[in-house]
């Protein structure tokens, strides 16, 4: 429930990043010894993840600092059961460590997706690319390696819709214990991977050209132990930069890296909301959103794959493009139908249509408060954003997909001075 209105001051300190910690807390699975995570956000995608390396006969664990620590056992199992991985598409993250670890894997396929149709045929031919015979039955994913364990191969791993970033990440993973080396052209250069490539480093692996389109794998025989921190969750710290944008507040968002959100940066100069950005932090400055000479400019984004636009800001872009001087368009070129969240801004008073790929934004100078429902993880927080600038009050429903991937959201803007609270509701949860 929010009261919108109530202008935003204050400073948030960013968690750690949840795409990165996913494919970590993934490598473990290559330990002969334990990875022990710092900065492990505070997720239900977190414990999620636990719940599908548990199947696995991984020990988890939260320790009471908040680090994570991931224990293979000598014998893992090799099948990893639909009822957890069709919570969440990261699980199939699996697939690579467990094929290089065990010889083996079967997992259990994801499934859809409110947005789209996200299919895994990248990992499937990267795996395949390294020897493993792959077949799909039962709505698994049955991966064997050959006599002798995987083997190093040149691969170039992009599809039609760019590289893939899980893909990459599952290959990665599998190539360090393969023999010999493996190159992945076209490769993802988001900075998870890299933070992941580096945690492989640190188990003692060997790998080049990590957040760049070329990576370099010498398989090793085996990995040991580590110690890692998570990078900031970039998209947490956009999220909470547009929510300090919209508001017209200063709001300081603090640990973040401001070099993973460039085009944000760029975009932000572009709109003519007024912010700061130092070496660890961006801060908005405060003005007057709704005064006609300050209104953000309406201002174009395409969504790209790093260092472009992130899809994972565009509802959060559209909800400030809510507000702009005029029409601006967003372009949705990673999924082309993650645009569950135009309806419910609608429901606001946003003025948006969508043609194909693209969604044109009129901006208008107020949202007014109304029930929505939350589709998915960044639609939620985009919708939350609107609905602490809308008059009046606002019910976001199905929040659960928020606390996926923003730890305790309602607490942390209600820290900025915005009247939120969280409720009961006795929505039954879907598995997206
Ligand atoms: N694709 C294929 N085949 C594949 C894999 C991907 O065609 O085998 C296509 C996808 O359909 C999409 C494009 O390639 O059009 C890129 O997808 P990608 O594989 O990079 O997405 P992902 O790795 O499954 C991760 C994040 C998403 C984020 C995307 C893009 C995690 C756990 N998920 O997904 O994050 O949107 O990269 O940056 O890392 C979120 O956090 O809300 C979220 C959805």
């Amino acid at each position: 429930m929010i009261e919108g209105g109530h202008p935003l001051d204050g400073t948030v300190k960013v968690a750690g990043a949840k795409n990165a910690v996913l494919p970590i807390m993934c490598s473990g699975l290559l330990s002969s010894g334990s990875l022990r995570i710092t900065n492990a956000p505070q997720l239900s995608d977190v414990n999620t993840m636990m719940a599908v390396l548990r199947d696995l006969e991984c020990g988890t664990e939260r320790n009471a600092d908040g680090s994570v620590t991931i224990q293979p056992a000598k014998e893992l199992e090799a099948c990893a059961p639909w009822e957890n991985v069709r919570k969440m598409r990261g699980s199939v993250t699996v697939l690579g460590p467990l094929l290089a670890r065990t010889g083996k894997a079967q997992i259990s396929l994801p499934g859809g997706c409110v947005f789209g149709v996200r299919p895994i045929d990248l990992h499937l031919k990267g795996m395949q690319a390294l020897g493993a015979r792959v077949k799909i039955e039962h709505g698994y994913v049955i991966a064997e390696a050959p006599r002798g364990g995987l083997r190093g191969a040149e691969m170039y791993l992009a599809g039609s819709m760019g590289p893939t970033v899980l893909g990459t990440a599952n290959v990665m993973m599998a190539a360090t214990l393969a023999k010999g080396k493996t190159v992945i052209h076209g490769a993802a250069c988001e900075p998870e991977v890299e933070d992941l490539g580096n945690c492989l480093l640190a188990m003692g692996a060997k790998i080049k050209g990590l957040g760049s389109p070329r990576i370099e794998i010498e398989g090793v025989s085996q990995l040991g132990s580590a110690d890692w921190s998570v990078i900031p969750d970039r998209i947490e710290a956009g999220t909470y930069v547009l929510a300090g944008a919209m508001s017209g507040g200063r709001v300081r968002v603090e640990g973040c890296k401001p070099e993973h959100l460039s085009a944000l940066i760029d975009r932000m100069w572009e709109a003519r909301v007024p912010f700061d950005v130092g070496a660890d932090c961006i801060e908005t400055q405060p003005y007057h959103p709704r005064d006609p000479a300050r209104r953000p400019r309406a201002t174009d984004v395409t969504t790209h794959p790093h260092p472009g636009f992130p899809t994972d800001l565009q509802a959060l872009w559209m909800a400030l493009m809510t507000l702009s001087d005029g029409i601006s368009l967003i372009d949705e070129q990673i999924y082309p139908d993650r645009y569950m969240h135009i309806a419910e801004l609608s429901r606001l008073g946003a003025k948006i249509r969508r043609q194909g790929n693209t969604a044109i934004v009129q901006g208008t100078d107020r949202l007014s408060g109304a029930p929505v429902m939350a589709s998915d993880l960044r639609a939620s927080a985009a919708l939350v954003l609107a609905g602490l600038v809308a008059d009046g009050t606002t019910e976001v429903h199905r929040v659960y997909h928020i606390d996926r991937g923003y730890e305790k959201i309602e607490e942390r803007l209600a820290g900025l001075g915005a009247v939120i609270k969280r409720v009961d509701e006795k929505d039954t949860p879907s598995d997206n």
